[in-house]
């Protein structure tokens, strides 16, 4: 997005998350800020993540929100994934410091289980998208009101979006929403428990909104470049068998499964069956190698 907006490689910072928790440390940041302040840049705005799509790993918001105020930047929050499981108790927890963002990204089409797509903004003070976005044309003249959509983003004309997220919370009422919410991060947490027994396997990101990663690692196996393709193949073997869709990603540069139990349909029973066949596929595998 920043990009979109027209800022070059020079002007954006990827910090380094701490490897132990995946998080942004505040330090980090803070000793990056100083770098580039002597640099001749001015940091003028910070996001952290509410959930990073990856591995689910939320930022300290707090203590960025202090540093971002002590240093008056901006405090955008990237909550695609996450911001939208502040609807449950333990979600609200987790995400303990959002409320002080100056503006949070959320997807209803994530925890809210919407049809694509439905992605939200929410800005601390709509004055500064009228002051970005408002245009004054002439011909607008008479469909203009006190409200007008139009000055809060870049589009003119545009689709009602909002409506199936409103008739979705009208119709099935938000504790619905929260017990969908609550139930896939539970998913989560039972995947976590099973893998975590199965002989040869390593959690390799705990349960943490709905994610969680974890990778077959077989007693004597080679080299971290072996595993990387063999966790590969068990991940495809179990797509083409038409089973069930473990994604793969890269945590900390080696391979792993992707588990996300965000479907409110998915049943512990369906996590137990996932995970056993993982397992059988696994040893089949490395029968076959
Ligand atoms: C944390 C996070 N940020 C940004 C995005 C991009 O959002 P969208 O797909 O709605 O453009 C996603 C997911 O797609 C995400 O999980």
């Amino acid at each position: 997005m920043l990009r979109h907006l027209g800022f070059d490689s020079r002007q954006i910072r990827v910090a380094p998350a701490d490897p132990a928790t995946d998080r942004l440390p505040v330090e980090g940041l803070r000793a990056l800020m100083d770098a580039d302040l002597r640099d001749g840049y001015i940091p003028f705005c910070l996001v952290a993540n509410a959930g990073t799509t990856n591995t689910g790993a939320m930022d300290p918001l707090p203590e960025i929100a202090a540093l971002c105020k002590e240093r008056g930047a901006w405090l955008h929050v990237d909550g695609a994934y996450g911001a939208l499981a502040v609807m449950c108790d333990e979600g609200r927890a987790a995400l303990r410091g959002m409320e002080l963002a100056d503006s949070i990204t959320m997807d209803p089409h994530k925890w809210l289980f919407q049809p694509y797509a439905s992605s939200c903004l929410l800005v601390r003070d709509p004055k500064t998208l009228a002051s970005a976005f408002r245009i004054a044309a002439d011909y607008l003249q008479d469909a203009e009101g006190d409200w007008n959509l139009w000055d809060y983003g870049p589009e003119l004309t545009r689709p009602f979006r909002a409506l199936k997220v409103w008739l979705s919370l009208e119709i099935f009422g938000a504790a619905a929403f929260r017990e969908a919410i609550a139930h896939g991060f539970e998913l989560a947490r039972r995947t976590e428990a099973k893998v975590a027994r199965m002989a040869g396997w390593r959690v390799v990101t705990p349960a943490r909104m709905g994610i969680v990663t974890f990778r077959h690692e077989p007693a004597g196996a080679a080299t971290t470049a072996a595993l990387d393709e063999h966790n590969t193949t068990i991940a495809a073997e179990c797509l083409w068998r038409g089973f069930a869709f473990p994604a793969t990603t890269r945590v900390r540069g080696q391979l792993a499964l992707r588990m996300c139990t965000i479907n409110p349909r998915r049943t512990e029973a369906d996590i137990a069956a996932t995970v056993r066949h993982l397992g059988q596929l696994a040893s089949e595998i490395l029968v076959g190698i």
